[in-house]
């Protein structure tokens, strides 16, 4: 379907600090609304080493969210820095949870903020999951565990048998979360620390998971792999690809990846991660 963007309204404070107030999209199917709010942190935990767990009162946003979708937050330190894409890892009716890894500068002014702190931030973005009726597996690697435990959840709240498998370099975090919820939960790490010693595809294999629908986020390697298991067992799959982003709503083509295409010369066509994804049919995907 067509893209439509409706009410649009700039500041022009200077080129990064350009504000969407409200656009509505549409992308398969679906209505999708974004709005800029200036979220209240009500707290902010280190998980373990370099990850920290924030909780965003954040009204405006917090209702839109989707599993799988995720938000921009804003750097304002005055450095006018883009603003950081983060998934959404749990979504109440006013506040939005988000789990990162502090990489370079944007996360690590994030890992600092204190409860009572404000923090601007863009939401919903992306299209996230479909939540298909049926038994899911959900796939996740490292930094890309926290956006499966609000998909883990609705798909409970809504019935459905869910198996999750995590896979860490060494230890684990939010597993426990996850059983909580009553998923079915297994680990590989690649050092053995926890769990099975090994990738997630071979975990999936030794233990001959199946589902009706895999729900994946994690590296474009584990991505890969998990897709041609998935071909060989005919498990539709969605992937949620990570790509570095510039503007996050479709203005530039700095997150673009490969998507199969039969109506191009080539048979593919750049699709944006922030807009068109981040979550893809793994068929779609040219993973090369
Ligand atoms: C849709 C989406 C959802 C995301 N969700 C999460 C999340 O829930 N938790 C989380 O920890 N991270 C998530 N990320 C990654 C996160 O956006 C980046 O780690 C963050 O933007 C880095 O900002 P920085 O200023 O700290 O690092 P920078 O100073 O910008 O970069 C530091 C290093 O990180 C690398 N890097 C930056 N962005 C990415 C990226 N997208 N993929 C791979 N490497 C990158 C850079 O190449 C560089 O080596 C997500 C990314 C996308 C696109
Ligand atoms: S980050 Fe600019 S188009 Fe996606």
């Amino acid at each position: 379907m067509g893209k439509l963007k409706i009410g649009f309204i700039f500041t022009n404070r200077s080129l990064y600090d350009i504000l969407i107030k409200t656009f509505v999209f549409h992308t398969r199917g679906s209505v999708y609304m974004k709005k800029t709010e200036t979220a209240l942190v009500l707290s902010n935990n280190k998980l373990t080493e370099g990850i920290f767990d924030i909780t965003l009162k954040c009204p405006d946003i917090a209702p839109l969210a989707r599993a799988g979708q995720f938000i921009e937050i804003y750097p304002d330190n005055g450095a006018n820095l883009l603003s950081r894409p983060i998934s959404i890892c749990e979504a109440g009716a006013d506040t939005l949870r988000i789990v990162f890894q502090v990489v370079g500068k944007g996360t690590a002014l994030f890992s600092n903020l204190k409860s009572g702190d404000k923090v601007r931030i863009l939401g919903t973005c992306g299209n996230g999951y479909e939540l298909k009726p049926g038994s899911a597996l959900l796939v996740g690697g490292g930094i890309g565990v926290p956006p499966l435990l609000e998909t883990a959840k609705r798909l409970i709240a809504a019935g459905n048998d869910v198996t999750v498998v995590l896979g860490f370099r060494s230890g684990s975090f939010l597993s426990d979360e996850f059983e909580k919820l009553g998923a079915r939960v297994h680990i590989a790490t690649d050092d053995g620390s926890v769990g099975f010693k090994g990738n997630v595809v071979d975990l999936i294999k030794a233990e001959s998971l199946t589902a009706d629908t895999v729900y994946s986020c994690g590296p474009k390697i584990m991505l890969k792999f998990l897709s041609i298991y998935c071909e060989e067992k005919n498990m539709p799959l969605q992937v949620s690809m990570e790509e570095r982003m510039a503007c996050g709503i479709g203005a530039c083509v700095g997150c673009v990846v490969k998507i199969k295409d039969e109506t191009s010369a080539d048979g593919w066509t750049y699709k944006k991660v922030c807009k068109d994804g981040p979550v893809f049919d793994s068929k779609e995907v040219c993973w090369e």
